[in-house]
């Protein structure tokens, strides 16, 4: 029942020597998969860090759906700058900071959040000004290169002198800073940021799209096979599975993830060993069950 195992890649072909059981508790694991779209971002974000230090620096909108990988990006890129501590001075050095946008975008929540990406103690209670003073002194002396703000969509959710605020904030903390700033989220980020020229002028938009039926989506699909530890291929890249999948999926990345994880396990239960056709419909259905 093992075969050659080489529609898995080798670091998963000890994997698939274990029990169902175990295999399944083996899903559950995050995996990054890559594909030639975040592989590209991941590649503009690397030019952007590696940009000397300007008056201008470039600035990158990312946005798609929510569940196309945004925010798996960021972390990757993150992963691959931690922070490094100086022995010397006790400053932990942050080159990527991220943070989210928070829910309700006053200044303060701001200012709170991003402090608390570095690490550094604040006081709730501080005034405005307290905050905005602590946030620059501490970042000047850090000298990151890039700041991630996740989730910019939530903008939308503060009164438009909010998000007045909110914008010239992230412009001044680029030029007081002269560092590079990406901003993530959905569509309405876009709309967010489209009321303001400079803030237009000055963000490169990148859109992570939905899937539909393509190579670099039926290259997606065979290396996401080749990270479940099933014993037998499935052939995910092929019709009509990758009908079946993008059907279920609607085109999500999350989604794709999620039927493709449940199915797994499914395959799993009952002894296939492959993920069939028939058990990504099933799968679909279950999705559909649960929002309904
Ligand atoms: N590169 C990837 N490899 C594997 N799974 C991914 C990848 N990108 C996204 N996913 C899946 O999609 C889900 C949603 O991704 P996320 O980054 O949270 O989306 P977004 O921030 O755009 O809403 C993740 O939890 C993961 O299951
Ligand atoms: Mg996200």
């Amino acid at each position: 029942m093992m075969g050659d195992l080489k529609h898995l890649l080798e670091s998963m072909r000890p994997i698939a020597a274990y029990d169902a059981k175990e295999r399944i508790t083996h899903l559950r694991l995050d995996r990054w998969i890559d594909y030639p779209r975040a592989a590209r971002v991941l590649h503009l974000l690397d030019e952007m860090h590696e940009t000397p230090q300007r008056n201008r620096m470039p600035c990158l909108l990312l946005h798609g759906d929510s569940g196309m990988g945004k925010s798996m990006i960021i972390a990757k890129f993150r992963r691959a700058h931690p922070a490094v501590y100086d022995r010397k001075t006790g400053i932990e050095h942050h080159s990527v900071i991220a943070m989210e946008m928070p829910a309700s975008p006053s200044q303060r929540r701001f200012y709170a959040q991003l402090l608390q990406a570095i690490n550094a103690p604040y006081r709730p209670s501080d005034r405005l000004e307290a905050l905005e003073f602590t946030t620059i002194r501490l970042l000047t002396a850090m000298q990151p290169r890039m700041l991630f703000v996740d989730e910019i969509h939530n903008l939308l959710s503060g009164t438009p002198r909010e998000q007045r605020a909110a914008l010239n904030l992230l412009k001044s903390l680029s030029n007081k800073l002269n560092c590079c700033i990406v901003v993530s989220g959905t569509q309405d980020a876009l709309v967010a940021l489209q009321s303001d020229d400079q803030m237009v002028s000055r963000f490169r938009p990148f859109e992570l799209a939905r899937w539909h039926e393509n190579d670099e989506f039926r290259g997606f699909v065979q290396a996401f096979e080749k990270t479940l530890p099933l014993r037998l291929k499935s052939s995910l890249g092929e019709q009509p599975m990758v009908q079946a999948l993008l059907a279920a999926s609607h085109g999500v990345t999350g989604s794709i993830a999620e039927v493709l994880a449940g199915a797994a396990r499914a395959a799993l239960r009952i002894g296939t060993e492959r993920i069939t056709v028939e058990l990504i419909r099933a799968e679909a259905g279950l999705l559909t069950a649960a929002v309904a």
